[in-house]
C-alpha cells in the first residue's frame, strides 16, 4: 500500500520528465544557408551594379539577383578570392559577407526570407518536431555557415557549435542534443565531432541523424568544375553559374575521396588523356584553373580524415537516381569543349558509394549505426520525404520514451 502511494506520487513527476525530448540542431549543407552582403566598393563589373548598401541585403539565395546582368554583380559580390600564400579566401574588395541567424532556425529553415517555396530547406523537419511539443530557437536550433568555405577556413564554426550544442543541452534540463545534418552538412558534424573528446559527446550528443552525407565527395564537383552547375533552375546557365561556384574551397573538399575512388577509375575521359584520381593537378590546368589544384591541397586532408563519429548514427540517403558517374569528350575535343554526362547510382547529387560511406562505421565503434535508403529519392527532396519525417520522428519519440523509462526508474529506486 505505501508502495503503490509512492507511484501515485510520483506518476507526475514522471509525465514531467516524459516532456523532455532531446533538443536538436541543424546543420546544413553547401548552400543551406542565407548569407547577407554589404558593400563599399570602389568599382563594380557592370554600370548598373550598386557599389554601396546602406544595410546588409540578402545575396543568396535571392532569385532577384540571379537575373540576366545582374548576375555579373551577383557573381562578383559573392566570389571569394583566392591567395595561395596564406592559403586563405576573402571576399571580394569592399564586400562583407555574414552569415544571419546564428543558433535560431529561420535562416535554415528558408533559404528565401520571403519564405517562397523553392527557398524551403530545413522547415518541413522543424514543422514535424514543433508537432512533437518542441519549440523553435529553444529545443530546435540552427547552426549556418559560411558554405563557400572549408573546416580549414571554419575553425571557428566548431568551436561556436561546440558552445551552441551546450547551451541547448543546458536549456533543455541537461538532455543530450540529436544533431540533425544534410548533404555537407554530414561531414561538417563528423569534423566537429572528430575533434571532440569522447566523454564530451557522451554527456552532450544524443545522435547524429544524417541526410545524404557527402561521406567520400561526390563526382558531382568533377562536372561543377569542368562545366558549372544551373542548380536545377532553367533560367540560370551553368556556365555563369560556374564562375561563382568554383571560388568556393568547399567545392574541393566536395571531389571525390582517395578513399572512395580507386586509382584506376577513369573520371573524366578524353581522347588525349584519361584523368584518374590521381591526375586532378592536370585537370585543374587542362581546365585553366590551378587554383582548384590548390584548395584541393588545403581540404583533402579534412577528406581523409575519416574517422567514425563516436555516437549513435542513424544515416538515411537517397538511392537509384542518376548520378554523373563520369564526363566523356568525345574524340576530336578536350577539356574546353562540352562532355557528355555518364550516369551511375546514387541521390542525383552524390554517388552511392559516398553516401553509404556511413556503413563503415558499424564496425568501427560501439555506437550504433542505423541505416535507412530511401530509393528514388533526390539530394533535396530528402528534406520533404514523408519517409524521412516519419523516420526522424519515431526516433525523436522512441529516445524519449527511453528517457522516461530511465528517470522512472532512477526516482522508483531512490524512494524504494
Ligand atoms: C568605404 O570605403 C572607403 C574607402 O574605399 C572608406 O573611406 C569609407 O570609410 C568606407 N565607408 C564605410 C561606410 O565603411
Ligand atoms: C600563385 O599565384 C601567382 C599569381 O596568380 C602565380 O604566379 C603563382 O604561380 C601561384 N603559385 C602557386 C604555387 O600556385
Ligand atoms: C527565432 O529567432 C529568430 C531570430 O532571433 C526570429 O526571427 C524568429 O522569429 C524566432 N522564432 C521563434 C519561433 O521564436
Ligand atoms: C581511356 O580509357 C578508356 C576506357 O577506360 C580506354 O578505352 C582508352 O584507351 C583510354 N584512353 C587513353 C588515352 O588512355
Amino acid at each position: 500500500m505505501f508502495a503503490s502511494d509512492k507511484i501515485l506520487i510520483l506518476f507526475p513527476l514522471f509525465l514531467l520528465a516524459s516532456a523532455k525530448l532531446n533538443p536538436v540542431i541543424f546543420v546544413p549543407g553547401d548552400g543551406g544557408a542565407q548569407l547577407e552582403a554589404k558593400l563599399n566598393k570602389t568599382d563594380a563589373v557592370h554600370y548598373i551594379c550598386e557599389k554601396t548598401t546602406s544595410d546588409y541585403f540578402n545575396i543568396w539565395l535571392n532569385m532577384e539577383l540571379l537575373v540576366p546582368l545582374v548576375i555579373d554583380c551577383w557573381i562578383d559580390n559573392i566570389k571569394l578570392i583566392y591567395d595561395n600564400v596564406t592559403r586563405t579566401t576573402r571576399n571580394s574588395d569592399g564586400v562583407d559577407i555574414r552569415v544571419p541567424g546564428w543558433g535560431g532556425t529561420e535562416t535554415v529553415e528558408w533559404l528565401d526570407p520571403s519564405h517562397a517555396a523553392t527557398g524551403s530547406y530545413f522547415v518541413d523537419i522543424g514543422n514535424a518536431l514543433v508537432g512533437l511539443g518542441h519549440a523553435r530557437n529553444i529545443s530546435i536550433k540552427g547552426a549556418p555557415y559560411d558554405f563557400r568555405k572549408a573546416p580549414n577556413e571554419n575553425s571557428a564554426y566548431f568551436d561556436k557549435l561546440k558552445a551552441l550544442v551546450e547551451e541547448a543541452y543546458k536549456e533543455n534540463n541537461d538532455t543530450p542534443v540529436i544533431l540533425i545534418a544534410h548533404s555537407m552538412g554530414g561531414p561538417m558534424s563528423l569534423t566537429f565531432l572528430n575533434r571532440q573528446t569522447q566523454a564530451w559527446k557522451d554527456k552532450f550528443i544524443q545522435s547524429l541523424i544524417s541526410l545524404n552525407g557527402v561521406w567520400g565527395g561526390s563526382m558531382k564537383a568533377v562536372k561543377v568544375y569542368a562545366i558549372g552547375d544551373d542548380l536545377g533552375s532553367y533560367v540560370l546557365r551553368e556556365s555563369v553559374m560556374r564562375s561563382e561556384q568554383i571560388t568556393s574551397p568547399s567545392l574541393a573538399w566536395l571531389l571525390p575521396s582517395k578513399l572512395f575512388w580507386k586509382p584506376d577509375e577513369v573520371l573524366v575521359q578524353t581522347d588525349k588523356k584519361n584523368y584518374t584520381i590521381n591526375d586532378l593537378e592536370e585537370f585543374f590546368k587542362g581546365i585553366g584553373y590551378p587554383n582548384g589544384w590548390e584548395m584541393r591541397k588545403d581540404t583533402e586532408p579534412y577528406q581523409l580524415q575519416f574517422k567514425p563519429p563516436g555516437v549513435e548514427v542513424h544515416c538515411l540517403y537517397g538511392s537509384n537516381v542518376q548520378t554523373v558517374e563520369k564526363l566523356y569528350y568525345k574524340p576530336g575535343t578536350f577539356l574546353d569543349g562540352y562532355p557528355t554526362l555518364l550516369y551511375g547510382d546514387g541521390d542525383g547529387t552524390v554517388n552511392r558509394r559516398s553516401l553509404e560511406g556511413c556503413l563503415q562505421w558499424r564496425t568501427l565503434q560501439k555506437q550504433k549505426v542505423f541505416v535507412q535508403e530511401l530509393p528514388k529519392v533526390d539530394h533535396l527532396q530528402i528534406l520533404h520525404d514523408k519517409t524521412m519525417l516519419k523516420y526522424i520522428t519515431d526516433v525523436i519519440k522512441r529516445y524519449s520514451v527511453a528517457k522516461r523509462k530511465e528517470s522512472f526508474w532512477d526516482r522508483f529506486s531512490m524512494f524504494g
